[in-house]
C-alpha cells in the first residue's frame, strides 16, 4: 500500500496533506509515515514468522530515536555501529539484548561501552580488533558474545560504493581464513564466539548474490562446529533493495524463502539487520522550488533543498522519483512516458539545490510537470540514508523531520536553529577581545604614504 496518495488532487501522508506540513513546518522538511514503517516491518517479520529470526534494524538508514522507537514497540531490535547510534537505540528503549554492533573501526571507548550495556552480540572484523576486545572484556572479568563477519568474496552487483562483500573491500575477515582465526579467538579468555555474520552490499535486487553468500557461510558454520564452536548465530546482514524507479526487488517473503533453503537443517538463530527495506518508503523530502530558470541549454528548476540534505543523488547519481504536492494534470506524470513526446504542460528540467556545486542535483533531464515558483515537491524514497546522511555544508541548518499517525503528525526533530549551528564554535583566546574590524577599504596606492 502506497502511504503517500494523492487524494482529491493533493499528495498525502497517510491522512495528512504535505502542503499542512509544509505550511506548518516549513521546507526542507523530511516526512515519515509510521503506517509505512510498521507495514514495512511487519512484512518482514511475517516473512520471517517459520524461521527462528530476530530482526534488527540498520538504525544507520534513519536513526531518529522516534524511528526506531516505532520499529522496537513492533519487536524490532537494533544494529549500530557507532556509540552515537547504540545511544539512540537504547534511549529509543531497544533491550540491550536485541543489539549487534557492527563495524570495521568500533574503537576501545565503543567496545567497553557495549560490554557495560551487555548488548547481545559483537561483530568483529579483524584480528586486532579481537585482540582489543578480548583485552577489555578479559579485565572486566566477562565474555564478549562475539560473531565474526567474513568478507565471502561474493560480487553483490549494486553500486560500486556500497558493495561491501568482495576481497578488496574493507569489511570481514576472509572466508578462507575465518576458521583459524576463530580458533584462536576461541581461546581466548575474553571471547565466547555464538556466531558468524556477512553483509556482502545494500541495494541489492536479484537474490543470486545474497544466496551464494549464505550457502558459504552455512557451509562455514559446519566447519566451525567440527572444529568444537558453539554456533548459534548467523547473522545475515542487510541489504535488500528496493524499488527507486523501475527496479523489481525481491519481496521479503522471497528473501525469506531463500534463506530457509540456503540454511536449511542448520538449526541456527537467524539474524537480519534490513535497513532500506523497513524505512526507505517510508519517507519523503519535501522541498519548494525557489526559482525556475531558463538557461541555454536546459531549464534548471532551484530548490530549497539540496545536496547537504539529501546526499544520494550527488553520492551515487541515484534516482528519487520527485512529484508535486498538487496533482498534475493526468497525462504528466514524471518517470511512466520518459520517451514519450514533451506534451505542452510538461518540460525535461534539472531539479537542483541553492549548494555552490554543480553535483548538487536531485534529477538531470527529468520530465516534469510545467514547475513554477512556490510549488510543493515531495522526492520520494527519502526515509533510508536521507536525514542520516545529511551536513551543515555551506551552512545551511539541518532540516526538520516529522513522523505522521493517521491524521496527526509531530516534528521529531525540530530545524537547527542558526544559534544552534553558530553557537556550537568556539573562540580561541586571541581572538576573543571586542577589537573593531580594520576596516576593508581598499589598500592606498603603492607609493603613497
Ligand atoms: N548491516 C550492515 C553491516 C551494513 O553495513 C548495512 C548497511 C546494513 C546492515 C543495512 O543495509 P540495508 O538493508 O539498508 O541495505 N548510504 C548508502 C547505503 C549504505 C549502506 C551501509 N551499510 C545509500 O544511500 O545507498
Amino acid at each position: 500500500m502506497n502511504h503517500f496518495p494523492y487524494r482529491d488532487g493533493e499528495l498525502f501522508a497517510e491522512g495528512v496533506p504535505l502542503r499542512r506540513i509544509a505550511a506548518e513546518v516549513g521546507t526542507p522538511v523530511y516526512c515519515y509515515s509510521s503506517a509505512a514503517l510498521t507495514a514495512n516491518y511487519r512484512a518482514f517479520a511475517e516473512a520471517f514468522a517459520g524461521q527462528r529470526a530476530t530482526i534488527c534494524y540498520a538504525v544507520k538508514a534513519n536513526s531518529n530515536i522516534a524511528v526506531i522507537r516505532t520499529l522496537a514497540r513492533l519487536g524490532a531490535g537494533a544494529d549500530v555501529l557507532s556509540e552515537g547510534e547504540l545511544r539512540r537505540a537504547l534511549r529509543a528503549g531497544v533491550r540491550p539484548g536485541n543489539i549487534v554492533f557492527s563495524g570495521v573501526g568500533k574503537s576501545p571507548d565503543e567496545l567497553a561501552l557495549a560490554l557495560e550495556t551487555g548488548i547481545g552480540q559483537i561483530n568483529v572484523e579483524s584480528e586486532p580488533e579481537i585482540e582489543a576486545l578480548n583485552e577489555l572484556a578479559a579485565a572486566k572479568g566477562v565474555r564478549a558474545p562475539v560473531a565474526i563477519r567474513v568478507n565471502p568474496d561474493v560480487d553483490a552487483d549494486t553500486h560500486e560504493k556500497i558493495a561491501t562483500g568482495m576481497k578488496e573491500n574493507k569489511f570481514g575477515i576472509d572466508f578462507d581464513r575465518a576458521r583459524a582465526v576463530a580458533a584462536h579467538a576461541g581461546g581466548l579468555p575474553g571471547i565466547e564466539i555464538v556466531g558468524v555474520a556477512v553483509h556482502i552490499g545494500s541495494q541489492l535486487t536479484d537474490l543470486a548474490p545474497f544466496s551464494a553468500a549464505f550457502r558459504l557461510l552455512s557451509e562455514l558454520v559446519g566447519g566451525l562446529r567440527d572444529d568444537g564452536h558453539d554456533i548459534r548465530r548467523l547473522d545475515l546482514g542487510g541489504g535488500l533493495g528496493i524499488a527507486y524507479q523501475d527496479e523489481t526487488p525481491p519481496t521479503p517473503k522471497e528473501y525469506a524463502a531463500m534463506i530457509a533453503t540456503a540454511t536449511d537443517g542448520l538449526e541456527v538463530e537467524i539474524v537480519l539487520e534490513p535497513g532500506r527495506a523497513i524505512t526507505g518508503d517510508a519517507g519523503v523530502l519535501l522541498t519548494r522550488v525557489l526559482y525556475v530558470k531558463k538557461g541555454v541549454s536546459k531549464t534548471f528548476v532551484i530548490v530549497d533543498a539540496a545536496m547537504n540534505d539529501l546526499m544520494r543523488p550527488s553520492l551515487y547519481d541515484a534516482h528519487h522519483a520527485i512529484i508535486p504536492a498538487i496533482e498534475p494534470a493526468p497525462g504528466t506524470n514524471e518517470g511512466a512516458d520518459e520517451t514519450a513526446d514533451e506534451a505542452a504542460n510538461e518540460a525535461r528540467v534539472d531539479i537542483v539545490g541553492p549548494v555552490c556545486e554543480t553535483g548538487d542535483f536531485f534529477a538531470r533531464d527529468r520530465l516534469m510537470p510545467v514547475l513554477h515558483s512556490q510549488d510543493l515537491l515531495a522526492i520520494g524514497c527519502a526515509g533510508a540514508y536521507g536525514a542520516v546522511m545529511a551536513s551543515t555544508y555551506n551552512s545551511r541548518p539541518l532540516v526538520a523531520e516529522v513522523l505522521v499517525k493517521a491524521g496527526d503528525f509531530a516534528v521529531i526533530r525540530p530545524r537547527q536553529s542558526y544559534d544552534d549551528m553558530l553557537g556550537a564554535e568556539k573562540m580561541p583566546d586571541w581572538l576573543e577581545d571586542a577589537r573593531p574590524l580594520p576596516s576593508t577599504q581598499p589598500l592606498p596606492p603603492k607609493g603613497v604614504a
